[in-house]
């Protein structure tokens, strides 16, 4: 596809403007998600709404917490919501690495913690942690 486009460009334009779009039409020919996570959002979705969705929701706190916005989000600080001391001494902020060891075993994480569930699946983590960031603003 991608060899198509240059064709095309070639054909229709001067060399330098065609250097100038061949970045544009690569992102058609490839997959062009900056820094995103390895992980399926849709599945992540549906993921979530099976094994977390008891417990959790994105805009109210429940059991657990709210989750709308947590990559990015100090540990431990959804508003209106009584963490346990355990998840509290955690400190620091929700990366995707950090959500992962979490989901690996939130109790080996932070003892004592009120958590008690666990996600065995690398996959099945990538893609929840994927749909979790795809509802979170990196840029708090
Ligand atoms: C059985 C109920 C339950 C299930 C199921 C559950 N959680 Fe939790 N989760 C909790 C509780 C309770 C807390 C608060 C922990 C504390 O205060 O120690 C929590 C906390 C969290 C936190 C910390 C949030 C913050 O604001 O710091 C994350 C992240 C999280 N859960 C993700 C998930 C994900 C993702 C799933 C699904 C794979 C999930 N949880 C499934 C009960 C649950």
């Amino acid at each position: 596809m991608l060899i198509n486009c240059k064709r095309l460009v070639r054909s229709h334009v001067s060399p330098a403007s065609a250097a100038m779009l061949l970045p544009v039409l690569s992102c058609f020919a490839m997959p062009c998600q900056a820094g995103a996570a390895a992980g399926d959002s849709a599945n992540g979705m549906k993921l979530y709404e099976a094994k977390c969705g008891g417990c959790h929701s994105l805009d109210m706190n429940r059991v657990g917490p709210a989750h709308r916005g947590v990559v990015g989000r100090p540990i431990a600080s959804a508003p209106g919501y009584t963490y346990s001391n355990a998840i509290k001494k955690l400190g620091g902020t929700w990366t995707p690495r950090r959500l992962d060891q979490w989901l690996q075993g939130p109790q080996n994480m932070a003892p004592g913690t009120k958590m008690f569930f666990s996600v065995p699946s690398a996959s099945d983590r990538a893609d929840i942690i994927t749909y979790l960031a795809a509802n979170s603003d990196p840029s708090k």
